[in-house]
């Protein structure tokens, strides 16, 4: 496993993303939807960084990624959810790879009345997309490895590591529960 991101990288990276969100804002409250689990720390760090108001949502989304012949299946959990008829929204992402969970999320969020869906993500790796959408705010291009740390998980763990590690493929064939 090596360093990609420090600590200091990332935090610099999330003041970046929140100026940017704050210069693009317009006079209402900011609805921000985290996606759980990997956002938790880009959320937490992020908000903190708004000026209010700001209202927190969650929502939860994994896609299994099945064997090169069966299509990835995306799950989507959204039932947290009050009702955002004319909310401003900022979807909130650890990363966009291929790109599907997000445009899934921000086309359901304006199919239920959300007045403007804007998408944030920490990372975005490079060469992976499948869509067409394209985020409105990306923290930093990386390419393309597994990553873990800040939020990001391999087989559940590593999420609390305050750094982005790039996982090798020794650490990966070890198993999530020794590498
Ligand atoms: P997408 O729908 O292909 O863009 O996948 C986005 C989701 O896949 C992210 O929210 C992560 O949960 C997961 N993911 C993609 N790449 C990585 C990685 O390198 N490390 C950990 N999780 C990842
Ligand atoms: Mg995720």
């Amino acid at each position: 496993m090596h360093t990609l991101l420090t600590a200091e990288q990332l935090a610099a990276g999330i003041e970046r993303l929140a100026a940017d969100v704050r210069g693009d804002s317009i006079d209402k409250p900011l609805t921000v939807i985290g996606v759980l689990t990997g956002s938790i720390m880009v959320v937490a760090d992020l908000i903190r960084r708004l000026e209010g108001p700001v209202q927190l949502n969650m929502v939860w989304a994994s896609s299994y990624r099945g064997p090169a012949t069966a299509p990835d299946r995306l799950e989507l959990r959204l039932d947290l959810l009050p009702d955002l008829t004319g909310h401003d929204v900022l979807v909130v992402d650890d990363i966009f790879d291929s790109g599907r969970t997000m445009q899934a999320l921000v086309s359901e969020l304006r199919n239920r009345g959300a007045a403007r869906v804007r998408s944030l993500v920490l990372l975005r790796k490079e060469g992976r997309a499948e869509v067409a959408m394209r985020p409105d705010f990306v923290g930093f291009d990386i390419p393309d490895a597994f990553v873990v740390g800040y939020g990001l998980d391999f087989d559940g763990l590593w999420r609390h590591l305050p750094y982005l590690a790039v996982l090798d493929t020794q650490d990966i064939a070890r198993g999530g529960a020794e590498g």
